[in-house]
């Protein structure tokens, strides 16, 4: 069987965006693999926390991941900071990853912006830190949203150089796995941004706590165009903010693009945007009251997530303790 292994940084309360690109998939693959789900605290300091909202904010983010239906008995959550094996070999991946390689992810050139010269050194190698998380536990199945995929071509990238320096055949061939129609839910204000957390305007998100109220009238002031909605996909050319709403409903109801417009296609936005704010309370609210009911015992959350790094750390400390024999490391 395939192990399966993802990250996700402790940024609060996740919105729709991680939910249907990530989490909601992550749920879905417990039933065929074994899994190994990390809240990234790690990968979170590359950019200034705050220390007590960091320990808050990790474990919101558990809570989440467990009212969401992540099965921390069958399957292991825990916090990347806590099972040392990933540092260990990031930084045997910093010494194997090329300067070249990681100036070309759009990422760190989109978060660093003109502001090159003053971002950590951790933003930079943010990408080998990935590549570890994932390889410690030679995981061969990752599950992202679309925006990570230049992550995953690098880690493999990674570790074909650290097979072929070594001259072994120690780490797997990692496959992202991008599932849905919703891999990139989009900014409700602006159709060409992806829906995120650091966005200054809450109104272009959707929080997984939300509640009713608010979800009704981000809803309902969601950036449209004045266009009935087509009657197929097609239609949907040239209209990001169509295509995203119709994208988010389609996700909700496990089904496709030309499914949701042959029943709404035809419909003016206002209709629509009922029946999709209908569809998302309902999907949404009974996550928000486990998420809740976890946070109000955050010794119950701390429990989990002890336990999910102890064995996490059984299984990624052997691997990393020969990839340090492997480079010449000496364990005396
Ligand atoms: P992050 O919060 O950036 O650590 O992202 C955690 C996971 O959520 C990753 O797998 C991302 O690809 C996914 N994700 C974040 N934002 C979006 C979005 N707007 N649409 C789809 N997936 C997303
Ligand atoms: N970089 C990922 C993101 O921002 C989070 C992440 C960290 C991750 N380590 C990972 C995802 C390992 C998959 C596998 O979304």
């Amino acid at each position: 069987m395939q192990l399966v292994f993802s990250g996700i940084q402790p940024s609060g309360v996740p919105q729709l965006g991680n939910y249907l690109g990530a989490m909601r998939n992550w749920v879905a693959l417990q039933d065929r693999h074994d899994c190994i789900y990390c809240v990234v605290d790690l990968h979170a300091l590359t950019t200034w926390q705050d220390p007590k909202q960091l320990a808050a904010q990790t474990r919101e983010m558990t809570a989440s991941l467990l009212a969401c239906g992540i099965d921390a008995d069958r399957h292991i959550l825990f916090n990347q900071s806590a099972v040392h094996a990933h540092a260990r070999l990031a930084w045997i991946f910093n010494c194997v990853a090329r300067m070249g390689w990681l100036n070309r992810m759009t990422q760190f050139k989109d978060k660093a912006g003109k502001d090159r010269e003053n971002v950590s050194t951790g933003l930079f190698v943010y990408p080998n830190l990935m590549a570890a998380d994932i390889l410690a536990y030679k995981a061969s199945r990752v599950p992202v949203g679309d925006d990570q995929r230049q992550h995953l071509e690098l880690a493999n990238d990674i570790a074909q150089k650290f097979n072929h320096d070594y001259g072994v055949d120690f780490f797997p061939v990692i496959e992202p796995v991008i599932m849905g129609v919703a891999a990139r839910v989009m900014s409700l204000r602006d159709g060409t941004k992806k829906m995120s957390k650091s966005d200054p305007s809450d109104q272009s998100r959707i929080n997984l706590t939300d509640d009713a109220d608010a979800i009704a009238q981000k809803i309902r002031r969601a950036k449209t165009d004045p266009h009935p909605l087509p009657e197929a996909p097609a239609g949907l050319e040239g209209r990001a903010e169509a295509r995203n709403l119709v994208g988010i409903y389609a996700a909700l109801a496990d089904s496709d693009l030309a499914g949701v417009l042959a029943e709404h296609g035809g419909k003016g936005f206002g209709a629509f945007k009922e029946a999709l704010a209908e569809r998302l309370i309902a999907h949404l609210a009974p996550i928000a009251a486990e998420t809740r009911r976890w946070l109000a015992d955050p010794g119950a959350i701390d429990a989990v997530l002890r336990q999910g790094a102890a064995r996490a750390a059984a299984i990624a400390d052997p691997i990393v303790a020969e990839a340090e024999r492997l480079v010449g490391l000496l364990r005396p």
